[in-house]
């Protein structure tokens, strides 16, 4: 699948900025290959054009707020969050044509993201039933881009198979590559996914950030996949620690992904600290990427015969690659490779 050219990826909510990061200038970020230019309105909105002028196509993001809108940093014009232009600064006493505007797109706050839709959004942003709860802190653990394509990030994400393997330094054990059933319930936004792994917990760091001093545990998983890449995943250990992760891959481009994640988490600050809490994922998720910038980016959808050759544990993955294929089929979509 080639994610920049498939317009029913543009249905789909992305979080592609922290909120935090919205200050005095106007910020640039790139979705699914189209730049665009975000900003804080007075009323606590947010502000999403194509980062584009339309004079002479300068990137907005280039230029400078002024009250709610965006002036071009080449010649002055000036936008408002609708992406109509306000102002032509060398010629005040005319009226701004009509057609003197940028595309515009939907954007919103949530979980301490900014939220990006580039079309009417076919489902809401997820919903995660511990923000907010009280009990449970909130722990930002990244915000970095990887080299990889979106979709590979989320199969790995249930890919019980590569842990012994990609994970054997942290929590994982080559002597026991055997895989554990998993209960897989499809969903119109997904499906639910359900597994117990015994587990290695390596090091001092490990048994703080899961409340043990044994040198193995088991993680009882209730994990979520949002179409198209989102996934929760809830592990809730024999202590009572429950440790729930939110990864996002946002397409930048078809070779390059935003990789957000963030966990929920009902302990304290004083049982484990912030950046032990980071820490201890770091670790495990540098493991992730080092292999997953090594795959080849574009997710074949369809099996090519000998393109990639399966096993059983790749279910999840083969469920991804069939209901992502399914809805293309409903949008009269085709999918693309990277090659054609
Ligand atoms: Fe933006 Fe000229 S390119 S005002
Ligand atoms: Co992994």
């Amino acid at each position: 699948m080639i994610v920049t050219k498939q317009p029913t990826l543009r249905k789909f909510w992305y979080p592609v900025v922290r909120f935090s990061d919205l200050q005095e200038a106007p910020l640039p970020f790139v979705l699914l290959g189209q730049k665009i230019v975000l900003w804080k309105t007075a009323e606590g909105g947010i502000a999403c054009l194509q980062d584009r002028c339309c004079h002479r196509t300068a990137k907005l993001s280039l230029g400078y707020l002024e009250d709610d809108n965006v002036v071009c940093g080449y010649h002055g014009w000036t936008f408002a969050p609708d992406g109509k232009c306000v102002r032509i600064p060398q010629q005040p006493e005319q009226a701004v044509p009509q057609n003197a505007k940028v595309q515009a797109y939907k954007a919103v706050e949530k979980y301490g993201y900014v939220w990006v839709t580039l079309d009417e959004p076919l489902t809401d942003i997820p919903d995660f039933p511990e923000a907010g709860q009280p009990g449970f802190r909130q722990v930002h653990q990244f915000y970095e881009t990887w080299d990889i394509g979106a979709l590979r990030l989320m199969e790995n994400s249930f890919d019980s198979a590569h842990v012994a393997f990609v994970h054997r330094a942290t929590f994982g054990d080559v002597q026991r590559p055997q895989i554990v059933p998993r209960e897989l319930t499809q969903k119109p936004f997904g499906f639910v996914s359900v597994q117990s792994n015994p587990v290695v917990v390596r090091g001092d760091l490990a048994q703080k950030a899961v409340h043990t001093e044994s040198k193995e545990t088991v993680r009882h998983t209730n994990s979520e996949w949002y179409m198209p890449f989102v996934r929760r995943t809830s592990i809730r250990y024999p202590t009572g620690l429950i440790h729930v992760l939110i990864t996002c891959a946002t397409p930048i481009t078809d070779d390059r992904s935003m990789i957000l994640q963030w966990v929920y988490r009902n302990d304290t600050e004083a049982d484990v600290s912030t950046e032990e809490v980071i820490a201890f994922d770091r670790a495990i998720t540098f493991e992730d990427k080092a292999i997953l910038e090594s795959c080849e980016p574009d997710v074949p959808l369809s099996s090519v015969d000998g393109e990639e050759l399966h096993m059983l544990s790749d279910r999840p993955g083969l469920i991804m690659r069939r209901m992502l294929s399914q809805l293309l089929r409903e949008h009269d979509e085709t999918e693309q490779r990277l090659a054609s």
